[in-house]
């Protein structure tokens, strides 16, 4: 198929069966479909959306595009978890089926009010001339699952001074008050996150360009989250065409956060709110989503793709994945970033122990499903190799210098190479102290959290069948652990 704007905009019934059965079997014979992430049927899956806890469920959506590998008009696709590990699939929920939806059901979030869930989210509409029109929307979800939209906007238009590039409401409650978060574009083209309060969740006033920060915000902010841990504010958003000295970053887009003492709802600001820093030092994080659970946990999910970037999958008919569910901590202002406890209900026996005396030590566990828990000594340097293919010596290699406190990872090894205009490598510091490594292989992808989650290193990678090796290298023992990880059930 060839993609234009027709094709991607062409309304859902209009695909034949015929073209659906295709798609579903030639995505059945990818070698790259995930065993424990969150993929899509078939399509495109970008941002995770509506995280929330409701009806004695975790329920989760994502930004979904069914018919091809490509940006299409968005519905959201719905699932629900007992444990946050193994998701049901519920199908599409929010459908692009009203006049203030027609070109996509855009990014929001959840949020619960007794018996009905409350969804916001973006209507994306185009004109005759293709001129873009955002409304911010809401939907209520009964206990059987059952949405209905609310028909008339929460917000109808931007307000003055800013362009329709505006999106990806947050509601949360804070001090009696409802806020609403939406990334916004100024008319001076510039990236801001706008603050709306409101009393019943009907009427929403406009306050202000959340204050958090004296430098420009490139010249769109996409998917901004506020959460709080402990009371303090954690930030997370998207920045596009974030000037690169305000903070470095390699991806076409970065996924950045701030963390600050506190969130003052009268003057609209981020007290004490620190530098902005990566939220993941890979290749593939963006529009992470997150929120405070009842259990008073702040928990958060990625989109593991980028926007405008082309994937070795995109020929399959599918295309990107949602990272593991992960709970965010501050010690002082660093943001930690941990697997949830609930990741070691996928590990299965035989657990293997490692323990590296000879140089090199190569580990085969006939599959890319595992959890490796790798340590190393303080002044040990060393190169870990995953999706190893030792004949050709394919592979994503980790190097690390623990002494001088140094990390690059590089994917340029491999036969199908992607997005190499932003480069193949990411280089960045880390604590200078004993390397504690947890890293989770799901063919595909890997995820890895370096010492307790200080950092988190995300990347697809595509290798092939036979490439199923772990190789350790390293100038002084190290130990470990390795679980093979089960599906999704
Ligand atoms: C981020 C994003 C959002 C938008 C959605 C559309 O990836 O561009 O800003 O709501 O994707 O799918």
């Amino acid at each position: 198929i060839t993609w234009n704007t027709q094709k991607r905009y062409r309304p859902y019934e209009q695909w034949s069966t015929e073209y659906k059965k295709e798609l579903l079997h030639s995505v059945a014979q990818s070698q790259w479909r995930l065993n424990y992430h969150i993929q899509p049927v078939t399509g495109l899956l970008n941002d995770p959306n509506g995280f929330s806890y409701f009806n004695d469920q975790w329920h989760l959506f994502y930004q979904a595009y069914p018919f091809g590998a490509v940006h299409g008009v968005k519905s959201w696709y719905h699932l629900v978890s007992d444990n946050l590990i193994d998701w049901q699939e519920l199908g599409l929920a929010l459908q692009p089926d009203s006049k203030y939806d027609s070109h996509g059901v855009y990014s929001g979030s959840a949020f619960p009010l007794g018996e009905q869930l409350l969804l916001t989210y973006t209507g994306n509409v185009r004109d005759q001339e293709w001129e873009r029109h955002s409304y911010q929307l809401g939907a209520l979800m009964d206990t059987n699952n059952e949405i209905t939209k609310i028909s008339t906007p929460f917000i109808p238009s931007p307000p003055v001074g800013y362009t329709q590039e505006f999106r990806d409401p947050q509601i949360f409650k804070y001090e009696e008050k409802y806020v609403m978060l939406i990334g916004a574009q100024n008319t001076k083209q510039e990236g801001q996150i706008l603050t709306y309060i409101s009393d019943d969740l009907k009427e929403w006033q406009f306050i202000g360009p959340l204050s958090f920060t004296d430098k420009k915000m490139g010249f769109m902010i996409e998917c901004p989250n506020l959460v709080f841990y402990k009371g303090r504010p954690i930030l997370l958003f998207c920045p596009q065409g974030l000037d690169k000295n305000i903070c470095h970053y390699d991806n076409i887009y970065p996924n950045m956060y701030v963390v600050a003492e506190k969130f003052d709802l009268a003057t609209n600001t981020l007290v004490g709110a620190s530098s902005l820093k990566n939220l993941d030092e890979g290749f593939d994080v963006y529009a992470t989503q997150a929120f405070n659970a009842p259990d008073g946990r702040a928990l958060a999910i990625s989109w593991i793709g980028l926007p405008e970037i082309e994937y070795p999958t995109d020929q399959e008919g599918w295309a990107h994945c949602l990272s593991l569910v992960k709970e965010l901590h501050l010690i002082g202002d660093v943001l930690f970033q941990q697997p949830i406890q609930e990741s070691k209900k996928l590990q299965t026996t035989p657990m293997q122990k490692l323990k590296g005396t000879s140089f090199t030590e190569s580990f085969d566990l006939h599959t890319n499903s595992y959890e490796a828990k790798l340590t190393f000594t303080k002044d040990a340097k060393g190169t870990i190799t995953l999706f190893h293919d030792p004949i050709k010596n394919n592979g994503l290699t980790i190097s690390f210098d623990s002494k001088h406190g140094k990390m690059k990872v590089d994917r340029n090894h491999s036969e199908h190479p992607f997005a190499s205009a932003f480069g193949s490598q990411r280089e960045f510091e880390i604590t200078k102290q004993p390397l504690n490594l947890q890293i989770f292989v799901d063919s595909s992808v890997v995820e890895i959290f370096i010492n307790q989650g200080e950092q988190t290193l995300t990347a697809r990678y595509f290798p092939e069948k036979s490439a199923t090796a772990l190789t350790v290298m390293t100038d002084k023992n190290w130990q470990g652990t390795l679980f093979p990880l089960r599906s999704m059930k």
